[in-house]
């Protein structure tokens, strides 16, 4: 009680200021330092825990997310956690620009990028793609590779080859970076850069076709920056993009949303963000969605002490939000990394005095800071969105983070063909009754090649909920043998009739009995039950939780162990990745 009254109070503190208009003065900022509360105490990183960015953003149907590099993730499991907790959006930072991906024009390496895609999936996050074409990160066989003659070819094969990878896998892409210039003086104020010298203005617009085609799914982003302050030459810029979006609308091209780094800044006069809210109006009146993509506060104008410091950026996170979060088609807010231990701000310029800088909502030890507070706060004031373009946000359930099985029933449930209860959760650990495995096994599997007579069992009538569900399980042929016409629909299903009802429907049997061996205790396994089960083994469909070498085959199936099985089952159908796991058994 005591946890939630306090939240309650800051939240609201916070809130009532998100409102106000930028500090002009000291005594304001004073001001806000006594009503923000002191930084990183151990309420508020129970708090930042307990009120995740994705979950709070979810309510609204806005996705919270952040940047993140393979290393990061791989190396730092405190990290990975923090992130995994927060985020419900992971775009890598580098791993899918051309440098990275691309070693030789003739190779592409997918490798870390991969990684990250599965950590996503694995941890219920969407995915995010940055960038298909950009001037900078070019790897350095470009400059002497890439002609007038070749761009065409080489651009269109990288995003086909590209978001062609992640098909159907990626919410949005940020399908062309950076392309605006005040510098250029040229009326449309397109930077100078390879794709433009060689392809002319139209490169633009044949990357957006190409993205389109390579993934129809994605939403498919034009991502830009320094259009967020109130200065002139930020709304110079804030007009050039919003010329291009035009142009881009009228010839028809697949651009669908706006990306808005957000990389802020403070300044010792304090900043403003009105100017932003009729740009964020006239691109939503082009029919485009609108994220916020890189957001970070660069401190390095800002005084030294750290609160003092941590304060001021809060406020700008917070004036910026509740900006940019008033207009309804804003449907992300990502920030560029989630902890100031790992900003991309501090191999660029270091603060003159020797402070590290703060710019991220967590700090270096990764406990939450103000800037924390301010997001949570503009998320919680946010206005509902009704829907959301892109991808489905996926459910991410409580009670399966950390279970071994934790991958096999996210990638189901991001496919629908699992659910969990009213509640929110999953119950990993609860038994599956035979009506409810024959529901789970024809969403699983709607195209099944067989199709068997139907069996009026005797124990199932028309009206039970699971009549259908039984039915089409029989004709697609995972349900088989049942004499007497007895289903007993209420009945938990035991491992080993998992097992042999997916490898019928997939049609599956093997002679070669040798590789139960594998298993300590194959002798528990009924006869009729042999073939299926050494087919089933052979094709790495068989998951056993705690030890790989124990079947357990009359033991009551869980929900999460029914999981991995039809998720192999559709791993071995062609029809999912595979998903390792030390319990996956592979003879
Ligand atoms: C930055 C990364 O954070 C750095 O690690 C890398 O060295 C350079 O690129 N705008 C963008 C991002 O669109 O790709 C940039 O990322 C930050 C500015």
């Amino acid at each position: 009680m005591h946890t939630l009254l306090k939240r309650r109070h800051f939240l609201m503190g916070l809130g009532a200021l998100t409102g106000m208009g930028a500090f002009t003065t000291a005594s304001q900022l004073r001001h806000f330092n006594k009503l923000v509360p002191a930084l990183a105490d151990s309420s508020s990183i129970a708090l930042a825990a307990e009120v995740a960015l994705h979950s709070s953003a979810r309510t609204k149907g806005l996705i919270f997310g952040a940047a993140a590099t393979y290393q990061q993730l791989s190396s730092n499991k405190a990290y990975a956690n923090l992130f995994a907790q927060q985020c419900g959006m992971l775009v890598p930072t580098n791993e899918l620009k051309w440098q990275e991906l691309r070693p030789s024009p003739g190779r592409f390496n997918f490798t870390r990028a991969d990684w990250m895609a599965r950590f996503a999936r694995s941890h219920g996050m969407l995915f995010r793609g940055h960038t298909l074409v950009w001037h900078k990160a070019l790897p350095n066989w470009f400059a002497s590779t890439v002609n007038k003659q070749n761009a065409e070819k080489y651009l269109r094969e990288h995003i086909s080859r590209v978001a062609g990878h992640y098909a159907g896998q990626m919410h949005s892409w940020d399908v062309v970076n950076e392309a605006i210039d005040l510098q250029v003086q040229r009326a449309d104020q397109l930077r100078n850069t390879p794709w433009l010298r060689f392809l002319g203005p139209e490169y633009i617009d044949l990357a957006f076709r190409a993205a389109a085609e390579a993934d129809p799914q994605a939403l498919l982003v034009y991502n830009d920056f320094a259009i967020e302050h109130d200065t002139p030459q930020a709304e110079a810029k804030r007009t050039a993009v919003l010329r291009l979006l035009e142009r881009l609308k009228s010839r028809g091209t697949p651009v669908q949303a706006l990306g808005i780094q957000s990389h802020l800044f403070g300044h010792p006069d304090g900043v403003k963000f009105t100017q932003i809210r009729r740009f964020l109006r006239n691109v939503a009146d082009l029919g485009l969605q609108i994220m916020i993509t890189e957001l970070d506060v660069n401190d390095q104008q800002l005084p030294r002490d750290a609160a003092v410091r941590d304060r001021a950026v809060a406020k700008i996170y917070a004036d910026f939000l509740s900006a940019v979060l008033d207009e309804p088609a804003v449907i992300a807010v990502m920030t560029w990394g989630l902890s100031d231990r790992y900003t991309w701000l501090a191999n660029r310029k270091p603060r003159g005095d020797g402070g590290g800088l703060r710019p991220l909502p967590f700090d270096e030890q990764l406990r939450p800071k103000p800037a924390w507070q301010s997001l949570a706060s503009a998320i919680a004031q946010a206005p509902s969105r009704s829907s959301q373009p892109g991808l489905p946000i996926p459910t991410r359930f409580p009670d399966i983070q950390g279970h071994w099985a934790q991958g096999y029933i996210q990638a189901l449930a991001d496919k629908n063909i699992i659910s969990g209860f009213p509640d929110g959760t999953f119950k990993p650990n609860a038994p599956v009754t035979r009506a409810e495995f024959a529901a789970i096994v024809t969403k699983a599997f709607p195209k099944a090649s067989q199709n068997n007579p139907s069996i009026e069992f005797v124990d199932i009538s028309q009206s039970f909920w699971g009549y259908s569900a039984i039915q089409t399980a029989v004709r697609r042929g995972f349900l088989v043998g049942y004499p007497g016409r007895i289903f007993q629909p209420s009945q938990q299903i035991p491992r080993v009739q998992v097992v042999v009802a997916l490898a019928s429907g997939l049609n599956l049997s093997s002679n070669n009995t040798n590789v139960l061996s594998f298993y300590q205790d194959a002798a528990q396994i009924p006869n009729y039950a042999t073939n299926k089960v050494a087919a089933a083994t052979q094709r790495r469909m068989v998951v056993n939780y705690p030890t790989a070498r124990q079947l357990n085959p009359n033991r009551n199936a869980t929900r999460a162990e029914v999981a991995a099985f039809v998720y192999q089952a559709l791993v071995d159908a062609g029809q999912a990745q595979p998903i390792n796991s030390p319990y996956l058994v592979r003879v």
